[in-house]
């Protein structure tokens, strides 16, 4: 077995969230439709001459022992219980940070793919959602990845058909960034109400590209967008500026980053040059099926 490997860790995007309910352990409950997309980060692997694992992301602030590449190599080390092979692993980033997009907990689900092949650890599906869920309430969903509908803190996963082919473009405001765990202090949701997710289940379960556009142009699909929504006017005026344009904007997940959904590539250029004379980030990407393994 090759003991040097690459492997890419894909974002998500919210297509709903509700925040249905406040928890004993400080978490929240939650119900999200959530979309696996093909913006991603890569990881390399490789065998290194000292013990445990050693780790460089070409991103100089995440190189420290908190991310979540370490921790899960850590972990996994600690469950083996033994001396394990070293290993180098490098983080190429491209995923925006603190964004609403899920890159670390991507990242930490590639790495525990990555670190049962390295060190040849036979865990079942079952074990690695199970050890993602300690590491973080997104990775279930980064290791399930396509479409799903996330529950619990987000790791009960109940999939759901695969959507079809959209373009997504991600806009992400300069200078804003927003830690999940600020974002759900702050949000509020008696200044909208909680969406319910079935119409955009129904129509997804359909196959209905018109049900699902509808349920996104009904504006307030994420309730943690009340955190966002008093913070940034760099949001709000690249909100505004693509709805002048025709467009469809979603917040995703905890923010800052927007999304819009579209059948057609010229569209999507369309948006990213809307995003970029707000001074935004754009990034085009299209929706992807799921990594399920059973
Ligand atoms: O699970 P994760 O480490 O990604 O969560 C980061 C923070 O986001 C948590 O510490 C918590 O404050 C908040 N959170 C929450 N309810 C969830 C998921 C995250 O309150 N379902």
């Amino acid at each position: 077995m090759s003991r040097l490997f690459i492997l890419k860790a894909y974002a998500k995007i919210n297509l709903g969230l509700s925040v249905v309910g406040r928890r004993p352990d400080g978490y929240h409950d939650l119900e999200s439709v959530m979309q696996q997309v093909s913006l991603s980060d890569t990881l390399l692997f490789e065998p290194a001459s000292s013990q445990g694992c050693d780790f460089f992301c070409t991103d100089q602030r995440l190189s420290g022992p908190d991310n979540l590449v370490n921790r899960t190599a850590s972990l996994l080390q600690q469950k083996a219980g033994k001396a394990l092979p070293g290993v180098k692993i490098t983080l190429f980033k491209n995923i925006p940070v603190e964004a609403g997009l899920a890159g670390g907990s991507a990242d930490a689900a590639a790495a525990l793919i990555g670190l049962d092949r390295y060190w040849d650890l036979k865990l079942s599906w079952k074990e690695l959602l199970e050890i993602g869920a300690v590491l973080g309430s997104d990775i279930p969903f980064c290791l399930h990845g396509g479409t799903a509908l996330a529950k619990g803190r987000g790791e009960l996963l109940y999939s759901l058909p695969p959507l079809p082919f959209f373009w997504v473009v991600l806009a992400v405001p300069e200078n804003v960034t927003m830690p999940t765990a600020a974002a759900y202090k702050g949000f509020d949701k008696t200044k909208m109400g909680n969406p319910s997710l079935e119409p955009l289940i129904k129509a997804i379960k359909q196959g209905d590209k018109k049900g699902l556009m509808e349920w996104l142009a009904r504006g307030f699909t994420n309730t943690l967008e009340t955190a966002m929504l008093p913070g940034s006017d760099s949001l709000q005026h690249i909100k505004a500026r693509l709805k002048e344009f025709g467009f469809i904007p979603v917040l995703s997940g905890s923010g800052p980053t927007i999304f819009v959904l579209t059948e057609n590539y010229r569209h999507a250029r369309e948006a990213a040059r809307v995003v970029e004379q707000e001074s935004g980030r754009a990034y085009i990407c299209w929706v992807t099926g799921d990594n399920r393994e059973d």
